[in-house]
């Protein structure tokens, strides 16, 4: 019979602890991360990718990033659910328990370098309502290694996506330095012919026109800059450079200013380049609002609600809306 008295209980409360140790903080030494099958997409890192992964637990980013997706993480638009074989070699894994920021298990290849360069130094340059540090102290190697780091995410799925990315950075580069025309040219020749061809559905209303106004500043403004010449701080960062959409003025509507081509490159991103694809952070609706502001407020050239259309959304007013205020 054991009676409940102060030596019990801290007898008892220390031996729970000490085996809660030994099994949390001394067990995986001795677990052989060998041990386990690699999973087919698995491949060991390169020594550069190594030195990045030193460097992502001495800066402490596995306290807000995790790296492993469960089956309840697909709706935000997960490649792969996390398996053991995705960690073999790994001592410790970086599974992380809090997800303050995205998890970035397959974060491999989602954005090309200079993107991931600018982020580092200034996250609220490429997100502009980012939470995560600058971290704005490192110098250029450790953002390189790091960067080879988060890319290599994903094992061969991300080589594969970041192979994609190399792809196409070389076309967007030779585009870029052929001349500002002809990268308009080739960004519009990238987008399918049916998208070019779609007028923005909805109507510009002062209500709408603020919407975009406010996405533009959440998301866009940090590399296009406020007034939309591609100045933003991330430029700085960023070859090619953001868009200045004043360009698009004198292509007009036939060389492809539309709201479906503007719809397009918003959803889809420009892979190659820093410019993101927003089809998981944006819904439809604030897509269209962001191009019909791009549109009317920096390229001046504007096709909202315009013929062909179809049946008129429910919400939109009944009466035609006053113009938006002018800027
Ligand atoms: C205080 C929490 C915090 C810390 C520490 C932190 N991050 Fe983040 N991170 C975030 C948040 C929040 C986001 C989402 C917003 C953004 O993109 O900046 C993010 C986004 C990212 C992304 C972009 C993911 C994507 O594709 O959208 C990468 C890559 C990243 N972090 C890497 C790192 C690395 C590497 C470190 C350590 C050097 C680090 N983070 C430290 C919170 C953090
Ligand atoms: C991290 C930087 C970055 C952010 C953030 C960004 N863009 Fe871009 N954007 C670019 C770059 C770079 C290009 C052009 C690449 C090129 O010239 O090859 C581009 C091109 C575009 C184009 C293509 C235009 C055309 O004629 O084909 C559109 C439209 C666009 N951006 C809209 C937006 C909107 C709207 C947002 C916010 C929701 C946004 N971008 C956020 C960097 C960015």
């Amino acid at each position: 019979m054991i009676h409940m008295n102060a030596k019990t209980i801290g007898v008892g409360t220390t031996a729970v602890l000490v085996l809660i140790y030994f099994l949390v903080a001394v067990g995986p030494r001795y677990t052989d991360p060998e041990g386990y099958a690699p999973a087919d997409t698995h491949r060991s890192r390169t020594a550069l990718e190594d030195e990045g992964r030193k460097l992502y637990i001495a800066y402490g980013c596995q306290y807000c990033h995790s790296q492993y997706l469960r089956q309840g993480d697909w709706g935000l638009g997960a490649e792969r659910i996390a398996e053991a074989g995705d960690y073999a070699g790994d001592y410790a894994p970086q599974l992380g328990s809090s997800r303050n920021g995205p998890d970035l298990s397959q974060e491999g290849g989602e954005h090309s370098d200079d993107w991931h360069f600018a982020h580092f130094y200034n996250p609220r340059w490429t997100r502009p309502e980012s939470i995560m540090p600058p971290f704005d102290y490192l110098r250029p190697e450790e953002t390189k290694a790091l960067t080879a780091y988060v890319q290599s995410l994903g094992h061969k799925l991300a080589d594969e996506r970041v192979a994609r990315q190399w792809k196409w950075r070389k076309e967007a580069i030779a585009a870029y330095e052929a001349g500002v025309d002809e990268n308009v040219e080739w960004l519009h020749a990238n987008v399918p012919e049916g998208w070019l061809r779609v007028p923005n559905p909805y109507p510009i209303t002062p209500v709408s026109f603020k919407r975009g106004e406010t996405i533009y500043q959440r998301h866009c403004i940090g590399c296009h800059g406020p007034v939309g010449d591609g100045q933003g701080p991330a430029a700085a960062f960023i070859y090619p450079p953001p868009l200045n959409f004043t360009t698009l003025r004198r292509h007009g509507i036939e060389g492809g200013a539309t709201g479906g081509m503007l719809y397009y490159q918003i959803m889809n991103g420009i892979t190659g380049t820093a410019m993101p694809y927003f089809k998981r952070e944006l819904e439809s609706e604030k897509i269209w609002d962001v191009s019909n502001y791009v549109a009317k407020q920096f390229i001046g050239v504007v096709d909202a609600n315009a013929e062909p259309k179809g049946i008129d959304a429910a919400f939109e007013p009944v009466e035609p809306a006053p113009a938006p205020p002018a800027l």
